[in-house]
């Protein structure tokens, strides 16, 4: 168990270009003479004239179109894109869309420069996993609040005819920008608004919610976050509510959730983000709505080995100052829970439609396709993964 603050490199070369009305400056971000493949999802950017915008800062680009990335990206399009790319000769790649365009886009810009079958970038029982060595570059117009893929070196992938769900994770696949314009987000219907906060709280919460190694930079950071979702989570899922400031607060809190600032030189768990993957993989359940509902029972299964950091959390992000401490951690599980349900996200495994007889399918993959023991120092063993997810069917101890 790390004692003390660990080593560590930062390094996040990704220029980000916030505030209104920013994509006209695509033309000076993108150098002069590149072949652009503008990449995107399944239309909204074509129905709220985001892409009618970009194609305009484009005019004087060579640049082709490739839509139809699915929430959820599937390893299986983005090989289409390759081809495309192969055919028609692309140097640059633009996503324009949420956490799954940008994270095909970057599996897309691995794969185009992998000398051998782009299977093997990725490991977990899929392919070789070997490190890619180069990529494509790409920018990104964010869309969508949520994964801070608009300003991390990672990718999440799902394969269809192998009933997985996988990241790869390089420094060649840093965009080279993001824009980031608040009012993007306006036209995003509750259900994303709600899974955005959700997505970006459980970010910081895997990289806090573990054991006190003294980062304070890295705990007060991750507590302010935190406490900026709960203050603002309620209006931000009001999706009529278009008050510029909330927006802005809400997209760059996500963006810093995840840029890794907040992991530096401490631990992480990561084990909500594998047990949700492998609902995601089962029956579809959004990404945060999988992640929601299984981090108040993993809280409570696992409240022995993060004892401290939960007391931690209680006092300083809720304010729970009375009690035992177990009382306190109970309150605080209830609260993060409250806030979920306040945000008509679920908080059980039965609201995302699974029930006891999916739990070995759930468990068999995760022994498939992560390592056997995940979390903090691998304290999560698979025993403990199937007790979360019996748990989470009903979270009776709440
Ligand atoms: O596909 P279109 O038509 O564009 O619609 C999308 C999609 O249906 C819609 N949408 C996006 N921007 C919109 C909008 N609708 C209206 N107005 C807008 N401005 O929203 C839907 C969901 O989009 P998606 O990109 O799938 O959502 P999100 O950003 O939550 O991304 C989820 C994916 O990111 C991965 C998840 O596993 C999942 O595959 N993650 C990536 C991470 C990373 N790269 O570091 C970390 C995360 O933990 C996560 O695993
Ligand atoms: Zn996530």
């Amino acid at each position: 168990m790390q004692q003390e603050i660990a080593n560590f490199v930062f390094y996040n070369p990704v220029k980000i270009v916030f505030g209104k009305n920013r994509i006209p400056e695509l033309a000076s971000l993108i150098p002069d003479g590149k072949k652009v493949l503008i990449t995107y999802g399944g239309g909204s950017v074509k129905r709220f004239g985001t892409l009618d915008r970009v194609k305009e800062a484009l005019k004087d680009f060579e640049y082709g179109e490739f839509g139809g990335i699915e929430a959820n990206p599937t390893y299986e399009t983005c090989i289409e894109a390759v081809e495309k790319i192969k055919a028609e000769g692309y140097d640059y790649l633009l996503a324009v869309g949420g956490g799954s365009v940008i994270d095909g886009t970057k599996f897309i810009a691995a794969a185009a420069e992998f000398d051998g079958n782009p299977i093997d970038i990725f490991g977990k029982g899929l392919g070789k996993g070997l490190a890619i060595e180069k990529a494509l570059p790409f920018g990104t117009v964010l869309t969508l609040p949520a994964t801070s893929s608009e300003m991390n070196e990672t990718s999440v992938i799902s394969f269809k005819e192998k009933s997985a769900k996988v990241s790869f994770s390089h420094p060649a696949v840093f965009p080279q920008f993001s824009i980031l314009e608040p009012e993007l987000t306006y036209t995003l219907p509750k259900r994303q608004l709600a899974n955005g906060v959700s997505d970006a709280f459980i970010h910081i919460i895997e990289q806090y919610l573990t054991y006190p190694v003294g980062g304070m930079v890295q705990d007060r950071f991750a507590e302010s976050l935190l406490q900026i979702l709960i203050e603002i989570g309620p209006d931000v899922v009001d999706e009529d509510n278009h008050d510029y400031n909330l927006r802005a607060n809400f997209m760059w809190t996500a963006t810093i959730a995840l840029n890794r600032l907040l992991s530096k030189g401490v631990p992480g768990d990561w084990a909500t983000h594998s047990l949700g993957h492998q609902i995601t993989v089962l029956n579809s359940t959004d990404h945060a709505r999988s992640l929601t509902a299984v981090l108040p029972a993993l809280m409570h299964v696992r409240r022995k080995e993060k004892h401290d950091k939960l007391i931690q959390y209680a006092e300083r992000v809720w304010g729970i100052t009375e009690g035992t401490d177990e009382e306190k951690i109970n309150a605080a599980i209830s609260r993060t829970t409250d806030f979920f349900h306040s945000l008509d996200m679920p908080v059980s495994l039965r609201e995302v439609g699974v029930d006891e007889s999916d739990i070995d399918q759930l468990v068999s993959q995760l022994e498939r396709h992560e390592t056997d023991r995940i979390g903090e120092d691998g304290v999560q063993t698979l025993e403990t993964s199937r007790e979360i997810y019996l748990t989470a069917l009903t979270n009776d101890f709440l």
